[in-house]
């Protein structure tokens, strides 16, 4: 492994008000780069101030979008460590991704290594207060100075660090959602599956369709039939439909989420019955029709377990669990939190402690 060089800033940041930082707007003193050329490798992983940096206005990702990211989370536990909620787990989807979008595999140790260093140096800037974090972005973009469509023979990688609170501004009270009826967001055989920005470039305008509706995000349907639930805009999907917790099964066009897997993961060791299977509009419809819809909420990082109170689609409006947080949602939210800020014991290596503060 590289030995990964520190360049401290002169100009350090002050840290803003725990109790007013919204969602990726600040950001920590430094960032971690790596750059990769085609026959060298990954290589010269580093840590610089964090700045502007420059690209040639022809650089490929500017262009024809080559590029991925990551969303994980750094919290502050009762017991004073810094610790990250499951990275190999995180670095290992971004290499997934950098296979769908045709860019070079990571090598994940150093990768993580060069995050641990990072948070390790910027760790004054973690809020303590329960629903905060550091969130993490690593992402990679194509920097080939080329108009031409082919992949990048050089890229840059990046991680930097956003101190941040809940996702959503409403935090662990339910959301409404529009169902879109006329927009799709993937395909089967596309890129759906991928972090990657073209993927939330094409929910933008349902989003702000759905905003001026007065709802928080959209759950798409696939975009064959418009008939099977896939995801939320940023977060996977769960119904509890008599006591069963389904979510829709990753056919290539739904994001693999770490938040879903863990959900499905203690669901099932709960004793639970857990599918991923396809479930169909009507299917949610027909059970809040007989009663059997009991909760649904959304999984993701950002937005950790996010209860949904309303679905609307095609004007028809289905208010779930008297637009309250359901059992479910609760028992997963406080397993999940209670594990990212050392409340609750972790038996099963999610959580990994970079520094004890
Ligand atoms: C995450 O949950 O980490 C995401 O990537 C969603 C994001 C687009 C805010």
């Amino acid at each position: 492994m590289s030995e990964i060089s520190v360049q401290m800033t002169n100009k350090p940041g002050t840290m803003p008000d725990e109790e007013k930082l919204g969602f990726g707007t600040y950001f920590t003193d430094h960032m971690f780069v790596m750059d990769y050329q085609t026959g060298k490798g990954w290589h010269s992983p580093r840590i610089v101030p964090y700045e502007e940096f420059s690209l040639f206005p022809s650089a490929m990702v500017l262009h024809y979008g080559q590029a991925i990211f990551e969303g994980m989370k750094a919290f502050k536990t009762c017991d004073n460590r810094l610790v990250v909620f499951r990275t190999r787990d995180y670095l290992q989807r971004f290499n997934r991704s950098a296979d769908i979008l045709c860019i070079p595999n990571i090598d994940v140790d150093t990768v993580q290594a060069g995050l641990f260093k990072l948070l390790e140096i910027d760790k004054r800037w973690l809020p303590g207060k329960l629903g905060t974090s550091i969130y993490i972005r690593p992402f990679i973009v194509a920097t080939d100075p080329y108009v031409g469509v082919k992949c990048s023979d050089t890229y840059k990688l990046f991680i930097i660090l956003s101190p941040s609170g809940t996702y959503y501004a409403q935090g662990f009270n339910p959301v409404g959602i529009r169902v879109e009826d006329k927009y799709v967001r993937a395909v089967p055989g596309g890129i759906g599956e991928a972090k990657t920005p073209g993927n939330y470039a094409a929910s933008l305008r349902a989003q702000v369709e759905a905003k001026k509706e007065g709802y928080a995000q959209v759950l798409w349907l696939d975009g064959v039939e418009r008939k099977y639930v896939e995801e939320v805009g940023t977060m996977n999907i769960f119904f509890k439909i008599n006591d069963e917790l389904i979510t829709p099964a990753l056919n290539g066009s739904i994001l693999g989420g770490i938040t879903r897997r863990t959900v499905l993961e203690l669901a099932r060791e709960w004793g639970m019955k857990v599918s991923e299977r396809q479930i169909s509009i009507d299917e949610i419809f027909a059970a809040h029709a007989n009663g059997t819809l009991q909760e649904a909420f959304g999984s993701g990082t950002a937005a950790v377990i996010s209860p949904v109170g309303e679905l609307s689609w095609k004007g028809q409006k289905l208010v779930i669990n008297n637009n309250q947080t359901g059992p479910t949602s609760q028992k997963l939210f406080d397993a999940v939190t209670g594990m990212q800020y050392g409340t609750m014991t972790d038996n099963r290596g999610w959580v990994n402690t970079v520094t004890k503060l």
